[in-house]
């Protein structure tokens, strides 16, 4: 069983909670407002739940999802995410987030934006590329289910990727390895494997996707 604590805990934050709790886990959910907002939250996910601060959300998980606004992302807790696994499914988006230079030009990915605020933190992103219904209607927990899809992650180190891998397993995908987070751009809005793959977002049951499927889609990413 892993500890997962969760920075932002709306439409994907709750969904991978959910499948977190299916799957055995213990959650610490958080958002920006305070506990006492989420407690009808942690009470629907059972006794596993429980609401708290964001440093204490980020202290307590083996793993910690952050799921913000990337406007959010200056007001992370830092040093409580030193040395943890952090998921980051984050997407950037001018109009909800403002314009930030360095996306706009290009220059970084939005992971790579969010790993010079937690410095210290190993950063894989993960989900970022799948509509929160599909994410849920899709999981198949079940070893060996043949229309188990995939998500590609992203990141710098290998330990984490692993951590990932196994979390994400548990909750019901498998994954596809796309690189470091200097090449997370090509799964970032708007490429191929954004949301597409999985149908669309009209059909709250979407569609499995296999790995030749993702790959092809990673591969054919420009920008
Ligand atoms: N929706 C999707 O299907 C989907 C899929 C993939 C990726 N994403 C991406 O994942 C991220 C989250 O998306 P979402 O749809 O879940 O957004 P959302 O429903 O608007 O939830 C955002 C969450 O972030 C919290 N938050 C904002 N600022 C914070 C801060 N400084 N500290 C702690 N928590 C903070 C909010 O808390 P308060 O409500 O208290 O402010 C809320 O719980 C975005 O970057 C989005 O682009 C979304």
């Amino acid at each position: 069983m892993t500890t997962v604590g969760f920075i932002g805990s709306g439409h994907i934050g709750s969904t991978i909670a959910r499948l977190a709790i299916e799957a055995g886990h213990q959650v610490v959910l958080s958002n920006s407002r305070g506990p006492e907002t989420l407690a009808d939250t942690a009470a629907e996910l059972g006794p596993r739940a429980s609401a708290a601060t964001s440093v204490e959300a980020a202290a307590a998980g083996d793993i910690v999802v952050v799921t913000v606004p990337v406007k959010a992302f200056p007001n992370l807790p830092a040093v409580p995410l030193a040395g943890k696994t952090v998921i980051d499914t984050c997407n950037y988006g001018p109009e909800r987030d403002g314009h930030i230079p360095e996306l706009d030009s290009e220059s970084l990915t939005s992971s790579e934006l969010l790993l010079g605020y937690i410095p210290d933190a190993m950063v894989v992103k993960a989900f970022n590329n799948i509509f929160f219904k599909h994410l849920l209607s899709l999981a198949r927990p079940a070893a060996g289910a043949a229309d188990r899809s995939y998500l590609p992650i992203a990141g710098d180190s290998a330990p984490a990727k692993a951590a990932v891998t196994e979390f994400i397993e548990s909750i019901g995908y498998s994954v596809v390895d796309a690189g470091p987070l200097a090449d997370s751009w090509r799964q970032a809005t708007g490429t191929p494997v954004w949301g597409t793959p999985y149908g669309p977002f009209s059909n709250e049951k979407g569609q499995p996707v296999g790995e030749d499927a993702i790959r092809a889609a990673l591969a054919t990413a420009t920008r």
